[in-house]
């Protein structure tokens, strides 16, 4: 049997109260709509449509167009109206259509394989995913009839007395055969909200003769629909627990699980031991045997092996191979890769900088725009001058070169292999092979000159 997907993601999400569409808010790393999509991918839907209102360009910027059809609802007239935009795009599908909200962040792809089960099994035309929830005041409740056949799904601004007190209710996740879809036309508007609720198709299947039916299938920490900026910190914290507890499981330490965010597309080998206040973000990659000292954040980068990253410390975009030691306190920035052994110190900071193996920085330095090759050592204070005020400029600096403390490499220069640079100097011609090059003002001593001071001092007195 076929599979294709709806997501719903036209909503204004107006209780978010924030000018960014209520999907692409991001839980642990992920936009809400973006783990929506990732979920539904892993049923291997032959299509999947998203359907998005005004801000449909910027969703689909956010979002990629990987697989993926968007479908304009020009005004957000309701749940039901929303699926009905999404029909052109399914010209010619014949199967099941999985139909979830883009405000489902938690939801599992197992859940969605499970669902699709139960529906084909039972021969159903219409499966509802429900759960049990503890507050379930901002779901709708399915009402079921003396079989215990779902009759009806109502929202809490429709429900009596007696249908507040049901615990069970609709996830927004659904699936519907050919018949429950020809009814989306006969959905009445509801005279409350003038909408067009998706979840009316419970009862009209119902009266239609056709098999509608909730499938229970868990608790609230997967299904969680958000809505409000609260719900959101609390989809951030189940899932944050969710990634941990799955880390843990693969063998990763951890001071104080509590104390760390790791987005849900980070890994991290095993053995490795995070240290509190760390944050592991986008699509990084750790190494095992890894450890990450407290205060660290570490994006989009991808670290070896045994590498030691210290307190206080931030890492983007960049690589940082086997064995390295990097930190405290350095910043290493976007197009950087640490070299196997080798050591950036306190307060460096490294921009589209390539260090090569065993190479050190110890202390106190700026690298940007350079090549630094092996075996080099760079003293303290070193800064390489890569800005012209107009243009970035290159420093090579090559295997084996030793660069003396507090010196200015004015790029493009070369350091050829094996030199050595003075401490104090202001490089601005390239330095061949072996040469020591020195470019400081000659030190002189002229004597008695305290002497001859004080006396001064004093005849002023
Ligand atoms: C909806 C369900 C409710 C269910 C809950 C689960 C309806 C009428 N109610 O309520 O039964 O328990 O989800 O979380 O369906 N959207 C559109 N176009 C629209 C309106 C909404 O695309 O015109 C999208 C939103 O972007 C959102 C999703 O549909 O992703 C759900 O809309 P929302 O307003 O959040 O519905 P709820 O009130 O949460
Ligand atoms: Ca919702």
């Amino acid at each position: 049997m076929k599979i294709a997907a709806v997501i719903l993601a036209a909503g204004e999400g107006k209780r978010m109260k924030s000018p960014l569409p209520k999907v692409l808010h991001r839980v642990c790393g992920e936009t809400m709509l973006g783990a929506v999509i990732a979920a539904a991918r892993r049923v291997r839907p032959e299509k999947i449509v998203v359907v998005a209102g005004k801000h449909l360009e910027r969703i689909r910027e956010a979002v990629g167009t990987q697989g993926i059809s968007f479908a304009l609802q020009a005004e957000p007239l309701g749940t039901g109206h929303a699926v009905m935009a999404a029909l052109p795009d399914l010209a010619g599908f014949r199967g099941d259509l999985l139909v979830m909200n883009g405000d489902t962040p938690l939801v599992r792809p197992e859940t969605l394989r499970s669902l699709l089960q139960t529906h084909r099994r039972k021969k159903n035309d219409l499966t509802v995913l429900s759960f049990m929830a503890e507050n379930p005041e901002a779901y709708g409740r399915v009402v079921r009839d003396r079989t215990g056949q779902a009759a009806a799904i109502v929202e809490e601004k429709d429900a009596d007395a007696e249908q507040k007190k049901i615990a069970e209710v609709n996830s927004g996740v659904y699936v519907f055969g050919a018949a429950a879809l020809s009814l989306l036309e006969a959905i009445p508007v509801n005279p409350l909200t003038k909408e067009y609720y998706l979840t009316d198709l419970v009862s009209l299947a119902g009266q239609q003769g056709l098999r509608a039916d909730a499938c229970c299938m868990g608790e609230e920490a997967e299904f969680m629909g958000v809505n409000t900026r609260q719900e959101l910190i609390r989809a951030e914290g189940l899932m944050r627990k969710s990634i941990i507890a799955g880390l843990i499981a693969k063998g990763v330490g951890f001071i104080d699980p509590g104390a760390v965010y790791i987005d849900q597309q980070v890994s991290v080998g095993a053995d490795t031991l995070v240290y509190p206040n760390v944050c592991l973000e986008g699509s990084t990659t750790i190494g095992p045997g890894t450890v990450i000292y407290p205060n660290v954040r570490i994006r989009d980068s991808r670290l070896g092996k045994k590498v030691i990253i210290r307190d206080s410390t931030v890492v983007e975009g960049s690589e940082i191979s086997d064995a390295a030691v990097v930190g405290p306190f350095a910043h290493i920035r976007p197009g950087s890769a640490v070299g196997r052994e080798a050591r950036i110190g306190n307060f460096v900071e490294l921009k589209k900088t390539v260090v090569g193996r065993g190479s050190k920085a110890s202390h106190l330095s700026y690298l940007g725009d350079a090549n630094i090759g092996k075996g080099v050592n760079i003293g303290a204070g070193t800064i390489t001058c890569n800005y012209d005020g107009v243009k970035k400029h290159l420093t090579v600096i090559e295997d084996g070169v030793f660069i003396g403390s507090d010196s200015q490499l004015v790029a493009p220069v070369r350091i050829g292999k094996g030199a050595y640079v003075g401490a104090g100097s202001t490089i601005t011609k390239d330095v061949p092979r072996e040469a020591l090059a020195v470019s400081r003002v000659a030190q002189q001593h002229i004597s008695g000159w305290a002497k001859k001071r004080k006396q001064k001092q004093n005849r002023g007195n």
